[in-house]
């Protein structure tokens, strides 16, 4: 058969990509590391669904914010609805609380999720348009320790992850009270040097001044980095819990550094936002961020609850984990003949629901073919069924990693595999 190249309109659409078994594995420990380090503070997982009407994420996420403006997955469904793929999950959240009355449960609320969000952004390493977010959130906890703490939790699934060189940055945005006085010296300064401005920031000068902190063009970036600080401007309240969250992350010994000019690109956050960010990453250096939203649940029309949460990306987080694969160990059967072959599809059902991980081909092969085979694809282990073997009702098992060969039943070779730690 001719090997030929697939065609271009049959790959995966820019910007998405196939995670292959070999990675998948790894993206499965990852996972797995994450949802034991979750539950261990008391998160469980709540799953929404993929797509949501459009306005969730338009009064959610920020009408002003680049994700609303640019980049969201947007149709027009059968029904003539609006639908978005989500491009974060934090609204999603807010919208089944509300929608669920999770709020009437004791609080706080505690939830992960892990799962794909959409962002139609232009691709480059680190950044893709289907993406993976590792997503938790606290409703109903308004002390600052709660604050440090899921900073403190993020920290410790980037050192079980083996991530390094990672330094937090943090900041407070303030709240409704305190805001309105620094929008207004923001803007006053923003309009001042607008005409220095992309004009992308030009509109945002108009509109929310607060997002040109988030443009990436060099000049913008330096007229930014004159603008007033949103820290010079707390109310005492948006004051005191800062100070409170970089006591307690003192307390926890973290790594941090106060960065007036961070806002993260949502229009949500109140209060506290972080970022964690690693150098081993490049342009894109954010592996997680998040912070506080105490205004959300109310202004969705839900109870006075306030939220807090982060999410880091599972693509980003894995270029820079190091994850070990565990062998993966099985048992190849080598069989002959039509009674052969029964006798190792009954021998691989039992074995199975023992736990052992079995292999049996269907291709007709001597000996010799099924030990290269066997080699070949890395099995651990070979059970030989032949006519001696059932004649004698007793098998052969060789273990491929040390040569050494043991004859036996069933069940003492079954015995014999999962006492050796057949599976990791
Ligand atoms: P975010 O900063 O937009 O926050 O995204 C969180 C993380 O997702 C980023 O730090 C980055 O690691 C990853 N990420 C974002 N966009 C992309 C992309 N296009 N490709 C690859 N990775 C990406 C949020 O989404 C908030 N919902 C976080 C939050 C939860 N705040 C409160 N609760």
């Amino acid at each position: 058969m001719s090997q030929e190249q697939p065609k271009k309109e049959l790959s995966a659409i820019k910007g998405t990509r196939d995670i292959l078994p070999e990675e998948a594995r790894i993206w499965q420990i990852a996972e797995a590391q994450a949802k034991e380090i979750f539950t261990l503070y008391g998160y469980r997982e709540l799953r929404a669904p993929i797509i949501e009407p459009t306005e969730l994420f338009e009064k959610g996420t920020g009408a002003s914010s680049d994700i609303v403006t640019k980049e969201m997955y947007t149709f027009t469904d059968k029904g003539g609805r609006s639908i978005t793929l989500r491009p974060e999950y934090t609204p999603s959240v807010v919208r089944a609380i509300i929608e669920h009355r999770l709020d009437l449960q004791p609080l706080p609320l505690r939830f992960y999720y892990i799962g794909p969000m959409f962002r139609y952004d232009k691709p480059q390493k680190g950044r893709y348009r289907q993406f993976h977010q590792i997503d938790i959130e606290v409703f109903g906890e308004k002390d600052p320790a709660v604050d440090a703490e899921i900073v403190e939790m993020a920290h410790r699934l980037l050192k079980k992850l083996g991530v390094e060189n990672v330094l937090t940055l943090v900041n407070s945005v303030g709240c409704k009270k305190c805001r309105p006085a620094y929008g207004e010296a923001l803007r006053k300064a923003a309009q001042a040097v607008k005409e220095k401005l992309c004009p992308d920031c030009q509109r945002k000068a108009d509109i929310n001044p607060l997002r040109i902190f988030d443009c990436k063009v060099e000049t913008c970036r330096e007229a930014a980095s004159t603008f007033p600080k949103i820290t010079d401007y707390l109310c005492p309240d948006c004051r005191q819990h800062f100070q409170k969250f970089l006591e307690y992350l003192d307390f926890y010994g973290i790594n941090y550094q106060v960065e007036p000019t961070l806002v993260r690109g949502l229009d949500y956050y109140t209060k506290t936002a972080f970022e964690i960010v690693t150098e081993n990453l490049g342009a894109q250096n954010a592996v997680c961020g998040g912070g506080r939203y105490d205004d959300m649940v109310r202004e969705f029309g839900g109870p006075d609850l306030c939220g807090i949460g982060f999410a880091m990306g599972v693509e980003r987080l894995l270029s820079v984990a190091r994850i070990e694969k565990p062998r993966d160990s099985f048992v190849y059967f080598a069989y002959m003949g039509e009674e052969g072959k029964k006798q190792s599809l009954a021998t691989a059902r039992l074995w199975r629901s023992k736990g052992i991980e079995c292999l049996v081909e269907f291709k007709d092969r001597g000996l010799k073919a099924h030990f290269s085979r066997a080699n070949k694809i890395g099995a651990d282990w070979v059970l030989i069924i032949g006519q001696d073997e059932l004649s004698k009702g007793k098998f052969q098992l060789k273990n491929m990693l040390d040569s050494k060969q043991y004859e036996g039943t069933s069940e003492e070779l079954a015995e014999l595999i999962l006492k050796q730690g057949q599976k990791t």
